[in-house]
């Protein structure tokens, strides 16, 4: 008996030095003491071998030591939360979190859906075609049969399984796929990649983008294409704040020219704006910088689609994305649009 009111002493001075800091310490604490394999069990066992006339006062000195010990594991657990707590409550949860990076719309993208609204304003409907295209589509059909001298080998990617199929070299395409579908009138806009084998330079390259327009219905007239495309230059530029002289300053001029789908024919060219028609590098030192091709669907055309070309005719015009967006972001070089510099990318945030 006296053996086992010492060994409780001692266990009594254990515990009584016991430190916790951590929540795990204090677990350790109580496994090691009031687990069911503890200590504290281990002297409530030795009670069987007591004389009968001291268990009493040996019942009364165990439950004491039990009390003892569950204080005192009361207590590091509660010190050892509480030091969780003073750390949540350092934190400030009304600060603003890190802010993740918005991704902005690439240029042409921006671009291509704004001549695109344009064109919808005044009734155009989108159409789409596929960028490997064949001969038909992209030649033949467009009054280009073969031998014809548009038809520049050198310009053309061919695909090498099947020589009747190209990468298209215009969006033109497009037109005599809707056209085929033989459903008039025809109010259409085709944006789209187009492919030609061309040495990459600041001012050309292997792919780049345009959109087709392409109406037909009774009666219309050389003076609907113009007006169509005025309204496009003014709705296109005529808003510009920036400085340079845009907006109401901006000129359009018709050039003669000659397509063989169109007739007649015409390039379309505004006054320059990064020069504001003084004479640049970028407009050749003309104050003119060319922006689309159009005309008159030729009829031969209708007639391949199977459209009655005594009664309908129609406008076509077709332009290049990445040139309006270097004339509207004063960009000069083209290779920066496909390059994917972030430095360059992420200028255009907040753009229109
Ligand atoms: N397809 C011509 C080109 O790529 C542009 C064009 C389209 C011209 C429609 C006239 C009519 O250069």
């Amino acid at each position: 008996m006296d053996t086992l009111v010492q060994k409780i002493e001692e266990y009594k001075a254990e515990i009584k030095n016991y430190i916790a800091q951590k929540s795990e310490e204090a677990e350790a604490f109580r496994i090691k003491y009031l687990g069911s394999k503890g200590l504290v069990k281990d002297v409530m066992g030795e009670m069987k071998n007591v004389a009968a006339e001291k268990r009493k006062e040996f019942g009364l000195l165990l439950n004491e030591f039990k009390l003892f010990t569950e204080a005192k594991y009361e207590e590091l657990k509660s010190a050892t939360a509480g030091g969780q707590e003073a750390a949540a409550s350092d934190m400030d949860l009304t600060l603003p979190g890190d802010p993740l990076p918005l991704g902005t719309r690439h240029p042409i993208s921006l671009v291509r859906n704004q001549i695109v609204s344009i064109f919808q304003r005044l009734g155009f409907a989108v159409a789409e075609g596929p960028e490997v295209e064949d001969d038909w589509h992209n030649f033949t059909a467009l009054n280009m049969p073969e031998n014809h001298t548009a038809r520049d080998m050198q310009d053309t990617f061919y695909i090498s399984q099947n020589p009747d199929w190209i990468l298209r070299t215009h969006t033109s395409s497009v037109q005599v796929r809707e056209m085929e579908k033989g459903k008039l009138p025809i109010r259409i806009v085709c944006p789209g990649r187009v492919y030609r084998n061309e040495t990459i330079s600041a001012r050309a390259h292997c792919f780049f983008h345009q959109v087709e327009g392409l109406y037909i219905a009774d009666n219309v007239s050389f003076a609907d294409l113009k007006q169509t495309l005025y309204f496009f230059v003014k709705e296109m530029f005529g808003r510009l704040s920036s400085p340079g002289g845009q907006g109401e300053n901006v000129k359009v001029r018709f050039r003669p020219s000659y397509f063989p789908f169109t007739e007649p024919s015409a390039e379309m060219d505004i006054s320059c704006l990064i020069c504001g028609g003084k004479g640049c590098n970028v407009c050749k030192h003309t104050g003119w910088v060319e922006i689309l091709g159009c005309g008159m669907v030729h009829p031969n055309l209708l007639d391949n689609c199977g459209i009655d070309s005594n009664k309908y005719t129609g406008f076509a015009f077709g332009m290049g994305v990445e040139r309006i967006t270097m004339l509207k972001y004063q960009i000069k070089d083209l290779r920066l649009f496909s390059e994917n510099d972030v430095r360059f990318l992420r200028q255009f945030t907040g753009a229109v």
